[in-house]
Protein backbone atom coordinates (compact mmCIF):
# COMPACT_ATOMS: atom_id res chain seq x y z
CA UNK A 1 0.00 0.00 0.00
CA UNK A 2 1.57 3.30 -0.66
CA UNK A 3 1.41 6.70 0.69
CA UNK A 4 -1.35 7.75 -1.09
CA UNK A 5 -3.69 4.73 -0.53
CA UNK A 6 -2.71 4.33 3.09
CA UNK A 7 -3.98 8.56 3.73
CA UNK A 8 -6.82 7.70 1.48
CA UNK A 9 -7.85 4.57 3.63
CA UNK A 10 -7.32 6.67 7.15
CA UNK A 11 -9.38 9.47 6.01
CA UNK A 12 -12.63 6.98 4.34
CA UNK A 13 -11.70 5.58 8.14
CA UNK A 14 -12.70 9.18 9.79
CA UNK A 15 -15.54 9.88 7.53
CA UNK A 16 -17.40 6.73 7.59
CA UNK A 17 -16.99 6.55 3.64
CA UNK A 18 -16.44 2.99 2.31
CA UNK A 19 -13.55 1.57 0.50
CA UNK A 20 -16.19 0.28 -2.29
CA UNK A 21 -17.45 3.78 -2.34
CA UNK A 22 -13.80 5.01 -3.01
CA UNK A 23 -13.04 2.79 -5.50
CA UNK A 24 -16.30 3.49 -7.48
CA UNK A 25 -14.80 7.25 -7.57
CA UNK A 26 -11.68 5.99 -8.68
CA UNK A 27 -13.04 3.82 -11.61
CA UNK A 28 -15.34 7.59 -13.13
CA UNK A 29 -15.33 7.34 -16.62
CA UNK A 30 -12.57 9.47 -17.97
CA UNK A 31 -13.57 12.59 -19.44
CA UNK A 32 -12.86 11.77 -22.91
CA UNK A 33 -16.18 13.51 -24.19
CA UNK A 34 -16.20 17.17 -25.30
CA UNK A 35 -18.20 19.73 -23.37
CA UNK A 36 -20.96 20.59 -25.50
CA UNK A 37 -23.50 23.91 -25.96
CA UNK A 38 -22.85 25.85 -23.17
CA UNK A 39 -24.38 29.45 -23.63
CA UNK A 40 -23.91 32.98 -21.94
CA UNK A 41 -27.50 33.24 -20.13
CA UNK A 42 -28.00 29.31 -19.31
CA UNK A 43 -29.52 28.97 -15.93
CA UNK A 44 -27.85 26.78 -13.08
CA UNK A 45 -30.05 23.81 -11.78
CA UNK A 46 -28.56 21.03 -9.15
CA UNK A 47 -26.80 17.99 -11.02
CA UNK A 48 -28.66 15.88 -8.11
CA UNK A 49 -32.25 14.74 -8.27
CA UNK A 50 -34.90 15.97 -10.90
CA UNK A 51 -35.12 19.77 -9.41
CA UNK A 52 -34.99 22.27 -12.22
CA UNK A 53 -35.31 24.76 -9.82
CA UNK A 54 -32.66 27.49 -10.93
CA UNK A 55 -30.45 28.10 -8.20
CA UNK A 56 -29.92 31.54 -6.70
CA UNK A 57 -26.61 33.16 -5.33
CA UNK A 58 -28.17 32.79 -1.94
CA UNK A 59 -28.91 29.09 -2.46
CA UNK A 60 -24.79 28.76 -1.63
CA UNK A 61 -24.38 28.67 1.56
CA UNK A 62 -20.66 29.71 3.07
CA UNK A 63 -18.87 27.19 4.34
CA UNK A 64 -20.69 24.65 2.72
CA UNK A 65 -19.51 22.08 0.33
CA UNK A 66 -19.65 22.85 -3.33
CA UNK A 67 -23.00 21.99 -4.76
CA UNK A 68 -22.57 20.25 -8.47
CA UNK A 69 -24.50 21.54 -11.09
CA UNK A 70 -25.47 21.72 -15.05
CA UNK A 71 -26.29 24.54 -17.18
CA UNK A 72 -29.62 24.70 -18.29
CA UNK A 73 -31.10 24.96 -21.90
CA UNK A 74 -33.72 27.48 -21.92
CA UNK A 75 -34.79 26.81 -25.24
CA UNK A 76 -34.79 22.85 -25.13
CA UNK A 77 -36.21 23.23 -21.33
CA UNK A 78 -33.80 20.58 -19.98
CA UNK A 79 -30.04 20.34 -18.65
CA UNK A 80 -26.82 20.30 -20.19
CA UNK A 81 -26.03 16.62 -19.16
CA UNK A 82 -25.37 15.03 -22.31
CA UNK A 83 -22.11 15.51 -21.75
CA UNK A 84 -20.61 14.79 -18.12
CA UNK A 85 -17.81 17.62 -18.76
CA UNK A 86 -20.56 20.56 -18.28
CA UNK A 87 -21.17 19.86 -14.69
CA UNK A 88 -20.13 22.70 -12.63
CA UNK A 89 -19.52 22.99 -9.06
CA UNK A 90 -20.36 26.09 -7.10
CA UNK A 91 -18.87 27.72 -4.02
CA UNK A 92 -19.30 31.13 -1.79
CA UNK A 93 -16.55 32.30 -1.16
CA UNK A 94 -15.84 35.15 1.42
CA UNK A 95 -15.57 38.73 -0.41
CA UNK A 96 -12.30 39.02 2.02
CA UNK A 97 -10.58 36.41 -0.17
CA UNK A 98 -11.35 37.55 -2.92
CA UNK A 99 -9.81 40.15 -5.97
CA UNK A 100 -11.97 42.55 -7.79
CA UNK A 101 -11.07 40.58 -11.09
CA UNK A 102 -12.76 37.54 -8.80
CA UNK A 103 -15.70 39.33 -7.54
CA UNK A 104 -16.24 40.41 -11.56
CA UNK A 105 -17.03 36.68 -11.89
CA UNK A 106 -18.56 35.98 -8.96
CA UNK A 107 -21.98 37.14 -8.17
CA UNK A 108 -22.51 37.50 -4.24
CA UNK A 109 -19.03 35.64 -3.95
CA UNK A 110 -20.18 32.81 -5.92
CA UNK A 111 -17.36 31.04 -8.25
CA UNK A 112 -18.38 28.33 -10.70
CA UNK A 113 -15.53 25.93 -11.91
CA UNK A 114 -15.57 22.52 -13.95
CA UNK A 115 -16.11 20.13 -11.55
CA UNK A 116 -14.19 17.60 -13.36
CA UNK A 117 -10.89 16.62 -11.26
CA UNK A 118 -8.27 17.39 -14.17
CA UNK A 119 -6.29 14.35 -12.61
CA UNK A 120 -8.39 11.12 -13.37
CA UNK A 121 -11.85 13.06 -14.14
CA UNK A 122 -13.60 11.95 -10.78
CA UNK A 123 -16.24 14.57 -9.39
CA UNK A 124 -14.43 17.63 -7.34
CA UNK A 125 -16.99 17.59 -4.56
CA UNK A 126 -14.90 18.74 -1.22
CA UNK A 127 -13.98 22.11 0.68
CA UNK A 128 -11.76 21.89 3.07
CA UNK A 129 -12.36 24.91 5.27
CA UNK A 130 -9.45 25.02 7.34
CA UNK A 131 -7.05 25.58 4.14
CA UNK A 132 -9.76 26.91 2.16
CA UNK A 133 -8.79 24.85 -0.68
CA UNK A 134 -10.95 22.10 -3.25
CA UNK A 135 -10.18 18.57 -3.02
CA UNK A 136 -11.20 15.93 -4.84
CA UNK A 137 -11.50 12.47 -2.58
CA UNK A 138 -10.51 10.02 -4.90
CA UNK A 139 -6.48 10.82 -5.20
CA UNK A 140 -6.12 13.89 -2.53
CA UNK A 141 -5.49 16.79 -5.14
CA UNK A 142 -6.72 20.09 -4.33
CA UNK A 143 -7.31 23.41 -5.91
CA UNK A 144 -7.27 26.80 -4.83
CA UNK A 145 -10.53 28.52 -5.44
CA UNK A 146 -9.76 31.41 -6.16
CA UNK A 147 -8.37 31.07 -9.50
CA UNK A 148 -9.11 26.82 -10.01
CA UNK A 149 -4.86 26.36 -9.85
CA UNK A 150 -3.01 23.32 -8.38
CA UNK A 151 -2.33 23.43 -4.33
CA UNK A 152 -1.73 20.13 -4.18
CA UNK A 153 -1.49 16.54 -6.55
CA UNK A 154 -1.17 14.45 -8.38
CA UNK A 155 -3.93 16.78 -10.90
CA UNK A 156 -1.25 18.81 -12.34
CA UNK A 157 -4.06 20.80 -14.49
CA UNK A 158 -5.71 24.12 -13.02
CA UNK A 159 -9.76 23.48 -13.24
CA UNK A 160 -11.57 25.86 -15.75
CA UNK A 161 -13.86 28.66 -14.23
CA UNK A 162 -17.04 29.47 -16.01
CA UNK A 163 -17.77 33.23 -15.26
CA UNK A 164 -21.21 34.15 -13.61
CA UNK A 165 -23.99 36.86 -13.25
CA UNK A 166 -26.68 37.73 -11.89
CA UNK A 167 -29.76 38.05 -13.31
CA UNK A 168 -33.10 38.35 -12.26
CA UNK A 169 -32.08 36.75 -9.04
CA UNK A 170 -30.86 34.30 -10.41
CA UNK A 171 -27.22 32.79 -11.17
CA UNK A 172 -26.42 32.21 -14.86
CA UNK A 173 -23.63 31.46 -17.16
CA UNK A 174 -21.60 34.49 -18.46
CA UNK A 175 -19.01 32.77 -20.57
CA UNK A 176 -17.63 29.97 -21.49
CA UNK A 177 -14.33 27.71 -20.05
CA UNK A 178 -11.60 29.21 -19.22
CA UNK A 179 -9.91 26.10 -19.99
CA UNK A 180 -10.67 22.99 -21.44
CA UNK A 181 -12.22 21.11 -18.61
CA UNK A 182 -11.43 17.44 -18.02
CA UNK A 183 -8.07 15.61 -17.78
S1 LIG B 1 -9.18 12.02 -9.91
FE1 LIG B 1 -7.29 11.77 -8.92
S2 LIG B 1 -7.18 13.46 -7.57
FE2 LIG B 1 -9.01 13.74 -8.62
Amino acid sequence: MDAVDSRRRLLLKATGASVAGCCALQAAPAAAQEAQGMVKGDLLVAAKGDDTKPIKAEDIKAGAKPVLVWPYDLKEKKPRSDSRLNKLLLLRLDPADMSDELKARAPGGVVAYSSICTHQACDVTEYVASEKLLMCFCHFSKFNPGDGSVAKGPAAKSLPYVPLEEKDGFLVVAGGFSNKPGV
